[in-house]
């Protein structure tokens, strides 16, 4: 898989590249990764790449020309068509059923907005996606287009191995993760539950499952409607939620 990232700060893909399961991804042939400095497709000698809104306002806007131009030169390659993701508050809000989405084609183009927008010909005319990471508003796409690479690396056919598998991940059965313990089995009078400590993998497995739903319910009961339950969860979470209520 390869991406290809727009941005006007390359260098703040440096730790990210350089680190963990990326790195990793990287040396092992799994995932490649470019950066391109929009500043490199601006035409005037201060390699202006904003300009101030029309119609008034405050704060500037990443002008069109530059973007268009990076990614006409991306295409210029031959690997096309690739999705062309604009990172953006505005954008659909990413989830894991997006990374999975995302991580179908073999590659992405990623562009970073920066200052308080960016051209709305960007959005809609080079864009065929927008992503949010959450509803707050950072400086720029830079860290939303990392969460995003991340997340989709992490799905690839072989970049986590076979040891540690992403099934089991929170949110990967629309459910929350079941609490997770390691030596020592009491550290500071505080045990690991006794069930863990059984050996019985049947009731180890039936303990987690009702620790995701219980927590999923606790912490984030909107993931419920989306989740595939059997008929006996749909069951255990709707008394349960009854006594939420009743409490
Ligand atoms: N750019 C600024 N804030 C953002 C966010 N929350 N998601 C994606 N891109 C952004």
């Amino acid at each position: 898989m390869r991406f290809d990232i727009l941005t006007l700060f390359p260098e703040m893909f440096d730790c990210l590249v350089g680190t963990s399961i990326l790195k990793r991804a990287i040396e092992r042939g799994h995932v490649s990764l470019a950066t391109y400095n929009i500043r490199d497709w601006t035409h005037d000698r201060h390699h202006t790449a904003d300009d101030t809104p029309y119609g008034g306002g405050s704060g500037m806007v990443l002008k069109p020309e530059p973007i268009f131009e990076a990614v006409d030169s991306i295409k210029e390659d031959g690997a096309w068509p690739a999705p062309v993701v604009l990172l953006t508050p505005q954008g659909r809000l990413f989830t894991q059923e997006i990374a999975r989405e995302l991580a179908g084609p073999d590659r992405l183009i990623l562009i970073c907005g920066r200052y308080e927008g960016v051209d709305e010909r960007v959005h809609r005319y080079l864009a065929t996606d927008e992503i949010s990471i959450g509803d707050y508003v950072l400086s720029g796409g830079e860290l939303p287009a990392m969460v995003v690479v991340e997340a989709v690396t992490r799905l690839l056919p072989g970049v986590l191995g076979s040891a540690a598998s992403p099934l089991d991940d929170s949110h990967v059965s629309g459910l929350l993760e079941y609490p997770q313990y390691t030596r020592p089995a009491v550290y500071r009078d505080y045990p690991v539950p006794e069930i863990l400590l059984s050996g019985n993998h049947a009731q180890i497995a039936r303990w987690r499952r009702e620790q995701s739903l219980r927590r999923t319910l606790e912490r984030r009961p909107d993931l419920l409607a989306k989740a595939s339950l059997t008929p006996e969860e749909v069951r255990f979470v709707l008394k349960n939620s009854a006594r939420e209520l009743v409490k």
